[in-house]
């Protein structure tokens, strides 16, 4: 497994695991639209396994989405994106990193929390398609 910048030419791989795995997919303009934001790629092979997004503003940095591939889960690859990210985050002067995560989303919550970070706050009904609140979560980095 590599970790590396994303590429143009993985765009539509990102936009096909966008549509698969969220309610709310980014679409492939504001996939390109990455003025400020860090995009990270985990490859297998020659296919996009998974990809984290970040953004880093006056040293704060905020992770916009994390995702891998289905067939590819429960294999460390999910940890090693996060890692990366905070580490690209570190290196660009972050020293918090900040997240929203769905409440229901029980997987993303454990790796989240298996990284060090802790609970923020609660946005009621943040979430729609299906209603969720969010969860606010943060980690000193
Ligand atoms: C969340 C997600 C990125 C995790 O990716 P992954 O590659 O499966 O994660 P890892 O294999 O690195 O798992 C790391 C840790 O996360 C937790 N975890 C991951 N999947 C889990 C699950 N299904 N149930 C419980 N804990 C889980 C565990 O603590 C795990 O550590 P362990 O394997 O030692 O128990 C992946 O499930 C995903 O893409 N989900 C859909 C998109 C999403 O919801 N993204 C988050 C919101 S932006």
């Amino acid at each position: 497994m590599e970790i590396r910048k994303a590429q143009e030419n993985d765009i539509a791989e990102i936009v096909a695991l966008e549509r698969e795995c969220f309610s709310d997919p980014w679409s492939e303009e504001s996939l390109r639209d990455t003025a400020g934001t860090l995009t990270l790629v985990a490859t297998e092979g020659s296919g996009v396994a998974g990809y984290i997004i970040t953004r880093c503003v006056a040293g704060e940095a905020e992770l916009f989405r994390i995702c891998v591939k289905s067939e590819a889960r429960r294999k460390g690859t999910g940890r090693l994106l996060l890692e990366s990210g905070l580490e690209a985050a570190r290196a660009d002067g972050a020293e918090k990193m900040f997240l929203e995560v769905r409440s229901q989303n029980a997987p993303a919550r454990a790796l989240y929390t298996s990284a060090g970070f802790t609970e923020a706050g609660l946005r009621k009904g943040y979430y729609s398609d299906p209603v969720d609140d969010a969860v606010i979560m943060t980690k000193d980095i």
